[in-house]
């Protein structure tokens, strides 16, 4: 069904939300240029408390405002694909959660409308859990952004805010887009490619908090955007290596639709997404160093225990939910006799 140009207000707000990087660069120096004395002086003090003060180090933590996370470009943006947020298990409200969300896809619009905003309900479909959806620390270094992303709950993905936000109350849940830019580098409609293998920083996290594991399979966000793909060795993609390795940001190369012609333009393909949420993964707390033999032995068994239920959720769901799907669900760098298994 063609999209009502409401549904295209509200996949653009997302877009334009996740592009500010950029333009809030903008917004600022246009800021800083057109300004007068007071102006200028707020914006050196709001940089100096950014970039120097306190909000310069974890935990950035935000509160999430209701008005916000209910914003109807939110509810809109779901309806475009349309997205639903599939539930195969009860979550217990007593417990602490570590949400892995899979795959990053382009511009992981599923991720963020399922978990930092109630478009999808979230809050009611899993009552008396508190979601914190978790982005890079390099967001929160750019003016306007970092107090937009903190107002929907957002907090950045230090290790030190992922502890303090498991350790401060029960049925909190932090959800962390584990792959990354390295894996946005690898979407393409109808893959599922995921950067798991070698991935063991948020099941540490779990291990030490003793937080259950979650994994989350999107079947349809690698959908949105038509992806080119460089050969090995060209110099596109050793300019895409180069910039993920030095900046932590991927830069795909990517073609969307358009507002008004089809043809050109930022917006998401059309095309339903359906984010399932699988059954928690209970994991006994390890107090000892988590860096012992003892330590690593129990963050890889949880770890194994955590890729075989995101291949249960693949096996279970991509029946209905990844019809045309090419190839099967492909996790990147486990080391070869689980890799063997598939
Ligand atoms: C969310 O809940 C409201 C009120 O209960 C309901 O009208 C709406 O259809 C729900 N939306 C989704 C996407 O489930």
């Amino acid at each position: 069904m063609a999209a009502t140009i409401s549904q295209k207000l509200g996949a653009l707000s997302y877009v334009l939300f996740f592009s500010a990087g950029a333009w809030c660069w903008l917004l600022f120096f246009a800021l800083l240029y057109l300004g007068g004395f007071y102006t200028r002086t707020l914006l050196a003090l709001y940089c100096a408390y950014i970039w120097f003060g306190p909000g310069s180090t974890p935990p950035r933590t935000g509160s999430a405002t209701p008005f916000l996370r209910g914003l109807w470009v939110w509810r809109k943006c779901a309806e475009y694909c349309p997205m639903t947020l599939v539930k195969t298990a009860e979550l217990d409200p007593e417990k602490t959660y570590v949400f892995g969300f899979h795959p990053h896809g382009i511009i992981s619009m599923s991720a963020f409308i399922s978990f930092a905003t109630e478009a999808l309900n979230v809050s009611k479909k899993f009552p008396g859990i508190r979601f914190y959806m978790l982005t890079l620390v390099q967001n929160f270094y750019i003016p306007f952004i970092r107090d937009f992303v903190l107002a929907h709950g957002m907090c950045d993905c230090a290790r030190a805010t992922c502890l303090h936000l498991l350790t401060r109350g029960k049925g909190n849940a932090i959800v962390l887009c584990v792959g990354g830019a390295r894996e946005a580098l690898l979407a393409q409609p109808n893959h599922f490619e995921i950067v798991l293998g070698r991935r063991l920083g948020f099941v540490r996290i779990a291990v030490q908090t003793g937080s259950a594991l979650v994994p989350v399979l999107s079947f349809g966000e690698n959908n949105m955007y038509l992806v080119a793909k460089p050969e090995d060795g060209t110099f596109t993609a050793r300019l895409q290596r180069n910039l993920l390795k030095l900046l932590g940001l991927g830069f795909p190369i990517f073609r969307g639709t358009g507002m008004v012609l089809s043809s050109i333009g930022m917006l998401p393909y059309q095309g339903p997404i359906h984010v399932v949420v699988g059954a928690p993964i209970d994991v006994p707390k390890f107090d000892g160093d988590i860096n012992s033999e003892e330590g690593k032995r129990a963050v890889s068994e949880a770890h194994a225990k955590y890729v075989a239920a995101l291949r249960g959720i693949w096996d279970a769901h991509k029946g209905h939910y990844a019809l045309e799907r090419k190839g099967t669900l492909k996790i990147v760098d486990l080391p070869p006799a689980a890799a063997l298994r598939h």
